[in-house]
Formats: structure tokens, C-alpha cells, sequence
């Protein structure tokens, strides 16, 4: 990576004050987006513009020693509010690039301090792009898990890793004292689901699944962590006190005897092309895996060797990552439709001319809502530079301004909603327009869509043209009219015949007898997803016993909030829900009465 054309410039033109005005500068940015980026877990650029800056910095300190800055650290997570421990070992940072001639150069500087005698490998992993954490056991123990902070201190998380499932408690025949080095990071389908969720409830998405991992981590309620779907895999090792691990590949065996998550895919490479070889292997894997990656890790596989190259204050001196330069790719926006979701949220969803990126084809992605267009002045007809945002929801990165049409105009949210023409409202506080219309055609249909869903009442056949076509011709209102549904019914539209007509019947009748948990997370009771509806299901033997609890008693269960408790009761309780359910009682439908 090279310093950037304007500092070329700096550097060509002023003399050394105007440098350093500049390095002051650069060092200043970087440094408010360290904030944003390890603090508040919400970058305001991209993790490629970032390392930019970093990069360019490095350069400069290392080609104008005058400058004399400040050495650099590894960034700080603490917050006020967390308790602080002191790391066993310091947590590094690892030297990253872009440019794959700087990992030849890494390997070459390796070969070079170790000597000729020395057998160099490496062991190539993903660099998965999740949030830092130490992890301290004492005799087996694990007594306390740490971020990183400012790399000598970080916050205390125990509890809230905890929530990862399968991290063992207890490490049979452990070292005596044990750091283990680990990625936390949230599932890229849980992702996507939250995220959803966030505006169907009208509220800011996440960014990225780092940040929601880091966010999550720093979040004081266990059970909003929990809902967040915690991952975690261990890398690395820190302090090991009182047994000797003597490689890489040792300590991926000790990791599976101690039933830990480890990085299952790597590679070995000992001579400078299968570097490479290793690399491309690991970059074609990344598409399959349930986590973001951004690059790749190069170990030197012995401790011994490891030792003898040591660390500067800020990375390993035996270990390196090569970044992955985002894929951008040129199309067209060519609509901006909007989308109501069965909470009356207006959704605006770009409409590109299909592109490949990532290995799939892409046509659509959210613009999450009004203010976000209007922030960035997304316009119909614009040029856009696409990007995956963990690599599997693609988002607009940039607005090639330059391509833009003359006569283009900033887009107008509507007024009204796009359905039903009902004035839209926005809530205080909120970012989303809604449609107020209970009865507005939209909701009706992606309310009768989500009860017959995969995650809900999984009721195959019913996709979302025969639901509209349905609500058009008047035979369903809402979820109970469902099965009131006939052949005769389904037959009066378009492409159902006499078969799959009565597949679907079959596929309805079968569906009564669902678990409680799906007809919970099928109602859409606010606040309630499919991890609440299922911690429900636990608690209460039937629909009914739910609706005679307190709010309370709700409240008290794990995983709900006082609001969470409140809202649903009050969903519930609703006479067009309680119309509902009485109606799916006498349907036949299971776990509503004792
Ligand atoms: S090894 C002393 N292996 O990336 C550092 N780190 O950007 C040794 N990371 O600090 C780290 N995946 O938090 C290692 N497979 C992997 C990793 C990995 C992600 C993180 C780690 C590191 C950061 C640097």
C-alpha cells in the first residue's frame, strides 16, 4: 500500500512543518476513528479506508523519523461501566497488507532472520472478521474473559460469552494458567435475520456482524447478548504456564481434546509458493463459511522459532494477515421500490441491472430506510460501486457521482404509503415510516406470509403471489382465515390445480399440529422472534396459560424485558387477536387451551 497521490504532494511542496501539520492530521483521524471503530463498535467508513489511513501513517513515521510520533498502539475498547483486568500476556495486533508483495517480503524477512538452517512453515488460516477476546483459565478453570482494551487491559465479558453455546467451563488436563486468544463473532444468518427484524421494528440496522459482535459484547442485559447468537473460535494462544506447546498443529490438537472451537480450515505452506497456493485455497473456502473473513492469516508454525523473532510493542514479528481488498462492483440503480413489511414499516429496496459479485448474482439490496438515502443522496438512475458487507449482503459502497445524469433529482420518500394510500407516521425517536392501516393490504398479506413461513408455521405451497392473490379475491383477512381455505378457493387462482390445491389443504391441516413456539413466533407478537417464542414455549403449556400470566411473571423469564413482557400481553390481548386465536382454536389448531 503507498502513500497516497495528495501527501506525495505534501511531501514534494512544503517543507517539514507543513509534513508535520499533515502527519498531526492524519494521526488526529485516525484516532476519531479508532473511537468509532473499537469503542463505540460503529465505524463511519470502511474497513479498506481505514487500513488506508493506518497504512499511510506507518509509511510516513517509517520515512521521516523527524516526525517523531507517538508510538502506535493497538486501539482501546473500554468503556466506562465495565470492570478492568490486566491480561496475563499483552494482546497484539497483527501487521496487515493489501499488497501481495509485501507477504513475499514478510516471508523473505522471516527466512532471512532465522538463517538457512532453520525449516520454515507456516500454518495459513481465515482472518475471521469478529471482535478480540482473551479467554483466562485457571487449573482448567476459566475464570474470567477479557477484549482486548488497550492490549495490557480490557473489560470484563465473562457473562456475556457465556452465552456462547458449547464453551467448556472446564478444561481437563489444562496448563496451570491458560490464555487463549479467540475471534467472537455473530453467525452470518443470524445476522441477516436480526437485521431484518431491526426494520421490520423500524429501528437502526447493524452495520456489519463485527460490529453487532462487538456492540453485543459491550451490552450489559444477558439476554439481548443471548438473542445475538454469540459464536466464538480460539486462534491462538497467550500466557501457558506449566506445559510446553511446542507447534501450531500441537495446539490444534490440545484444542479439540479441550472441546473448543478451533479454526478447522487451514493450510501449510513451506515453500514461498504454496504461501500463495494456500492463500487461494483458503479465499476459495471463504463463500461457504457461516462467518465473515477478510483476509488470511500466515503463522509460523514452532513456538521455538516464534520465540526467536519475538514482537514490536504493536504485532508478532511471526505472523502476518493479507487483507482481502473488498470486490466493488459498477451497475445501475435503476428503481427504488418500497417494500411495507406486517409491521407497516416502509421499506426502500434498491433495483440494480443484475451483476455478479461474490460469486452471486445481485439485483436487489436495502437501502434500510428514508434517512439513510438522504444522507448519502442515493438518486434513481445513479452509477453505484456495489460491495458485500460480510461478504454476503451486498450493499452500496459508493455513488459514482461523476456518472450521475444531469437531469437526476434526489429521491422523495412518498408521504403516504405506497399500498393503501394511509398517511405515514414516524414514530418519536424512530428512523422508519409505518402505514398506521391495520387493515392496509400489505401488512395483511407479510402478516399471513411470516405465520405460514419456513420459521414459523412452516406450511409449504403458500408463496407470496397466492397469498396476494387470495387477499385480492377477499378469502384472507388474516391468519385464521387460512384454514378456512377449500380446493375450490385456491383453485380460482392462477396456476393451482386440483393437486396442488389439495396439497396445500394437506400441508394446512398437518401444520395444527405445530409446537406452541411456532404458533407463538407465527402470531408476530411484537418483541417475540423465534428465540423468544421458543424460551416461551418452556415456560407456559399452551397459549392460554401465556395469556393468564402477569406481566410480571413474564418479565422475570430470561431473555424478556419489562417492554418485551408489557407489549406482547398487550398484543395478546387485543379483541382482533383474541378473535384470531379463538377462531384457530376451533380451526383445530394445537396448544391454544389445556
Ligand atoms: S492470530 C498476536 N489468527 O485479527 C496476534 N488472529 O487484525 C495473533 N484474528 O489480533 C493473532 N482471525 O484478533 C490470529 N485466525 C486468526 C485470526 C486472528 C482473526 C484477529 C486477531 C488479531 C486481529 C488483527
Amino acid at each position: 500500500m503507498a502513500i497516497r497521490k495528495e501527501t506525495l504532494n505534501i511531501e514534494k511542496k512544503a517543507g517539514e512543518p507543513k509534513l508535520k501539520r499533515y502527519f498531526q492530521s492524519l494521526a488526529k483521524k485516525i484516532e476519531e476513528h479508532d473511537r468509532h471503530y473499537y469503542r463505540e463498535a460503529a465505524p463511519i467508513i470502511s474497513d479498506f479506508e481505514y487500513d488506508c489511513l493506518k497504512h499511510e501513517w506507518r509509511e510516513l513515521r517509517q520515512k521521516y523519523p523527524s516526525l517523531r510520533p507517538e508510538s502506535e498502539g493497538v486501539g482501546d475498547d473500554r468503556h466506562e461501566g465495565f470492570a478492568r483486568f490486566p491480561h496475563l500476556s499483552p494482546m497484539l495486533s497483527l501487521e496487515n497488507t493489501y499488497d501481495r508483495s509485501e507477504v513475499d517480503a514478510f516471508d523473505r524477512r522471516i527466512r532471512h532472520s532465522l538463517g538457512e538452517e532453520e525449516k520454515v512453515e507456516y500454518i495459513l488460516e481465515h482472518k475471521i472478521d469478529g471482535v478480540a477476546v482473551n479467554l483466562i483459565y485457571e487449573q482448567g478453570q476459566l475464570i474470567r474473559v477479557l477484549t482486548r482494551g488497550n492490549g495490557f487491559e480490557g473489560d470484563d465479558v465473562t457473562e456475556n460469552v457465556r452465552t456462547i453455546p458449547d464453551l467448556p467451563d472446564f478444561l481437563e488436563d489444562a496448563p496451570e494458567r491458560l490464555e487463549l486468544r479467540g475471534e467472537v463473532y455473530v453467525p452470518l444468518k443470524v445476522f441477516e435475520r436480526l437485521n431484518r427484524r431491526q426494520e421490520e421494528r423500524g429501528e437502526a440496522v447493524f452495520a456489519n456482524p463485527r460490529n453487532l459482535a462487538a456492540g453485543s459484547l459491550k451490552t450489559k442485559d444477558v439476554g439481548v447478548v443471548r438473542e445475538r447468537g454469540l459464536r466464538l473460535w480460539i486462534h491462538s494462544l497467550g500466557l501457558c504456564e506449566g506445559q510446553e506447546i511446542p507447534s501450531l498443529l500441537d495446539f490444534f490438537q490440545e484444542l479439540q481434546m479441550w472441546h473448543l472451537p478451533w479454526v478447522e480450515f487451514f493450510e501449510r505452506a513451506c515453500f514461498p509458493e504454496e504461501i500463495w497456493r494456500g492463500i487461494e485455497a483458503l479465499d476459495r473456502r471463504r463463500s461457504g463459511l457461516d462467518f465473515a473473513t477478510d483476509g488470511v492469516v500466515l503463522k509460523l508454525h514452532e513456538r521455538r522459532l516464534q520465540r526467536i523473532l519475538g514482537e514490536t510493542r504493536h504485532a508478532p514479528r511471526w505472523a502476518f494477515a493479507y487483507k482481502f481488498a473488498p470486490e466493488r462492483i459498477e451497475t445501475r440503480l435503476e428503481r427504488i421500490a418500497l417494500q411495507v413489511g406486517r409491521s407497516g414499516v416502509v421499506t426502500p429496496i434498491a433495483e440494480f441491472l443484475p451483476v455478479w459479485i461474490a460469486g452471486t448474482e445481485v439485483c436487489r439490496a436495502t437501502l434500510h430506510n428514508a434517512a439513510e438515502i438522504g444522507r448519502r443522496d442515493i438518486r434513481e438512475g445513479d452509477t453505484v460501486l456495489l460491495e458485500k458487507a460480510g461478504e454476503v449482503i451486498p450493499a452500496i459502497a459508493e455513488v459514482v457521482l461523476a456518472k450521475r445524469p444531469k437531469d437526476s433529482s434526489p429521491f422523495v420518500f412518498p408521504k403516504n404509503c405506497p399500498r393503501c394510500g394511509s398517511p405515514l407516521r414516524q414514530a418519536a425517536g424512530e428512523v422508519a415510516w409505518r402505514c398506521p392501516d391495520e387493515d392496509c393490504p400489505a401488512k395483511v398479506e407479510a402478516r399471513i406470509l411470516h405465520f405460514v413461513s419456513r420459521s414459523a408455521m412452516h406450511i409449504e405451497g403458500l408463496g407470496e403471489r397466492l397469498i396476494s392473490q387470495l387477499c385480492r379475491r377477499g378469502f384472507l383477512r388474516n391468519v385464521a382465515d387460512l384454514y378456512d381455505l377449500s380446493a375450490e378457493r385456491l383453485m380460482a387462482c392462477e396456476k393451482i390445480g386440483q393437486k396442488s390445491a389439495e396439497k396445500i389443504l394437506n400441508h394446512l391441516e398437518r401444520s395444527k399440529e405445530q409446537p406452541l413456539w411456532r404458533l407463538l413466533h407465527g402470531l408476530g407478537i411484537p418483541g417475540i422472534g423465534e428465540k423468544g417464542a421458543r424460551d416461551l414455549e418452556k415456560a407456559f403449556s399452551c397459549l392460554n396459560a401465556l395469556l393468564a400470566a402477569s406481566a410480571e411473571t413474564l418479565a422475570a423469564l430470561p431473555g424478556l424485558g419489562e417492554k418485551t413482557a408489557t407489549d406482547c400481553l398487550a398484543h395478546l390481548r387485543l379483541p382482533s387477536t383474541q378473535q384470531i386465536i379463538r377462531r384457530l382454536a376451533t380451526a383445530g389448531v394445537r396448544h391454544i387451551g389445556e
